[in-house]
Order: structure tokens, then C-alpha cells, then sequence
């Protein structure tokens, strides 16, 4: 299969989202671009296209995908909503934030890998809502081989899916770069699955805050154990299990007043912007949730031996954090 790379950016674009629209309605796969990162969509209505995405990903097909909508109109059409989402809808749809949701079964069992909830989210770009509004819903997990960082740029896509999928929509740069927040509420109170640029303190003036971020025994729980109701045998939180946004080199996370003492020759340095000097005759790049997974694809390409990402305590967010935490892992 070819790949076809359509530009949303310049001024064929309304064409170039009629050509994505038109491929998605007959059951192709073709990625999007998001404020977030780019998205692999399928119909979200056509199990077969959403087979094709676990396929073309190698994504195991356990880990359910989240379903793109327009508005708070197409999410209530998808899952059952309340008081909490509509307020929740209003501070910040379109926008970053995924809300786990009990589903109605307008989404096929496939989607939500047989769970009862599935996650649903409005995105805060214009090439995708455009195209939203002429597909109807849109399954889409980020656009990468599983395992491999979050594509930010059409580039990447291309770089892992090439030759897998109809087509990329090109729209430039992801603006926020770090996937977004995953917030449940389909549990006896609403807990925050992953972090991303809307924190826990922004999502608790709207709804309240006890609780919000589970601990850390409370997320192996998630990502094993059944929860909720006996019927519910996959685990609540099933992104948990699994290593995400892992380059292919080592990455150490240094976090500490003091600068990391060793640092090999050919190690790439990622540190916040008053620290960027501190190291004369490293290499050194500002650390941002915005260029995170662009320097990962890039040190890999280049052969960086090893990335520090080094700050004081505090001093990054929830999302940064967690994305590195999970590079860093073994
Ligand atoms: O920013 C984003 O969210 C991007 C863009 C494309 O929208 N999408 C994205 O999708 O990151 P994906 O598939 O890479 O990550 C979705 C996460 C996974 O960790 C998955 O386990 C979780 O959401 N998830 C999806 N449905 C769920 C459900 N019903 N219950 C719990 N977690 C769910
Ligand atoms: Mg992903």
C-alpha cells in the first residue's frame, strides 16, 4: 500500500481533508494531526477499519482506543454524560482532555477492547475537526508502532506507518506534543489514569479534587485487578501495563538540586531553561512537553549514546514527568 501524503496546511487543504474524509467513510485508515500528537484514525463505527488500526500499530488488541468527536452532542451519543462532564466540557472542549465514560453501544466492543467505558475526547485542531465533521466519530490511538514514541509531526508517522495506512493529513508541528489527559469517571470517584498539560489542580476546580491522582498502589491495582462490578474482567486502566514512549536508547532522569556528575561524551543533555548553560561542552537542548518526543526520535537517529533529562524538584509537569518516568524505565 502507498501512502498518500495529503497537505492540510497550505492551500489545497480543504481538498486534502476531503480525500482523508473520503478514504476513512470507505474504511481506510489515515492519520490526523491533533493539538496533541498525531492520531491514527479508522471509523469508529466500522469494526473492520478498527481492526486495521491494532494491526497497522501492532497494538495489542487489550488496550482500547479513544474515540474522536466534535462536540459535546457527538460524546453524549457515545457514552453516558452528567452534570460533571458538561462543566467539565465547558472548561475545556475542545481541548486535551479524555474522559472515560460508560459507553453506549453506538461504539462497537472492538473500540473499547470489550470494556463497558470507553474514552472519548474533542481535539482543539482545526484540520481535525474539520474532518470529524464530515467522517462522524473517529477511533484514533496516537500514530506510532506500538511502543514507539508519539508522533508530533507527519514525519514521524511516515517514519513508523508508511506503507500501512491510506494516508497522513499533514498539518504542520503538534502544538501541546505529550499525549492528553486521561481523566475517569466511570469509577466510584474520578481518577486520573494519565497526566498530561490540563493537571490535577485545573481538572479539581471543576469538579472537586479528592482523590484525583491514584497512588501509587492504587495504579497497580488499575492496571491488574478487576475493578468495578464482576462483569468488568479486563483491568480499569489497561494503558498502565504497558511501557509506552520508549526510545530505543537509554534514558536516565536526574532529579536533584545538583547537576548529575557523570555525563558520557555522547550523551544529549535535556534540562529546563535556567540550567541550559550550566554545562559547557554538553550537548544541551531546552527540555519541553512540545519537543519530547521529536528529541527522542532525533537522538535515536542520530545515535545519541544516552539522554539525561535533568531538573530540580518541581520544576516540571505532571505530563513531562510522567512521559519521561516511563522512557526511563526498564
Ligand atoms: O492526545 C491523545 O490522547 C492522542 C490523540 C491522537 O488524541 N491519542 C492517544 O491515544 O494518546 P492512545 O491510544 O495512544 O492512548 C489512549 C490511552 C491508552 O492509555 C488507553 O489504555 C486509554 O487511553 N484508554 C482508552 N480507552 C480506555 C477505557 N475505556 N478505559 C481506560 N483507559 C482507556
Ligand atoms: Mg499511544
Amino acid at each position: 500500500m502507498l501512502t498518500e501524503l495529503l497537505d492540510a496546511a497550505g492551500p489545497d487543504a480543504a481538498a486534502a481533508i476531503e480525500r482523508a474524509a473520503a478514504l476513512l467513510r470507505e474504511g481506510g485508515l489515515v492519520a490526523f494531526p491533533t493539538e496533541t500528537v498525531y492520531g491514527l484514525g479508522a471509523d469508529a463505527t466500522n469494526p473492520q477499519a478498527i481492526e486495521g488500526v491494532f494491526a497497522a500499530k501492532g497494538r495489542p488488541a487489550d488496550n482500547p482506543l479513544i474515540v474522536h468527536v466534535r462536540d459535546l452532542e457527538g460524546m453524549e451519543r457515545c457514552a453516558v454524560t452528567d452534570e460533571r462532564v458538561r462543566a467539565l466540557a465547558l472548561a475545556f472542549m475542545p481541548g486535551p482532555l479524555t474522559l472515560v465514560l460508560p459507553a453506549r453501544d453506538t461504539v462497537p466492543p472492538i473500540a473499547r477492547a470489550g470494556l463497558p467505558t470507553v474514552a472519548l475526547r474533542v481535539p482543539d485542531h482545526p484540520v481535525a475537526l474539520a474532518l470529524l465533521e464530515r467522517t462522524g466519530p473517529l477511533v484514533a490511538p496516537s500514530a506510532n508502532l506500538s511502543g514507539r514514541p508519539s508522533p508530533t509531526t507527519a514525519r514521524h508517522v511516515l517514519d513508523d506507518l508508511q506503507g500501512r495506512i491510506a494516508a497522513v493529513l499533514d498539518g504542520g508541528p503538534c502544538r501541546v506534543g505529550i499525549e492528553s489527559t486521561v481523566l475517569d469517571l466511570s469509577g466510584e470517584r474520578p481518577a486520573i489514569l494519565r497526566p498530561g498539560i490540563i493537571g490535577a489542580a485545573e481538572i479539581a476546580e471543576v469538579i472537586g479534587g479528592e482523590g484525583l491522582v491514584p497512588s501509587d498502589e492504587e495504579r497497580e491495582e488499575m492496571a491488574s485487578a478487576t475493578a468495578g462490578p464482576e462483569s468488568h474482567a479486563a483491568p480499569r486502566a489497561p494503558g498502565m501495563k504497558y511501557r509506552h514512549y520508549a526510545p530505543g536508547i537509554p534514558v536516565r532522569l536526574v532529579i536533584a538540586d545538583e547537576p548529575p556528575q557523570l555525563l558520557l561524551s555522547g550523551a544529549l543533555l535535556l534540562t529546563t531553561e535556567s540550567r541550559v548553560d550550566f554545562f559547557p561542552g554538553v550537548r544541551t537542548e531546552l527540555l519541553s512537553e512540545s519537543t519530547l518526543y521529536e528529541q527522542f526520535r532525533r537522538a535515536e537517529e542520530e545515535g545519541v549514546e544516552e539522554i539525561v533529562v535533568y531538573a530540580a524538584p518541581g520544576e516540571l509537569s505532571e505530563g513531562l514527568l510522567n512521559r519521561v518516568r516511563k522512557a526511563a524505565e526498564m
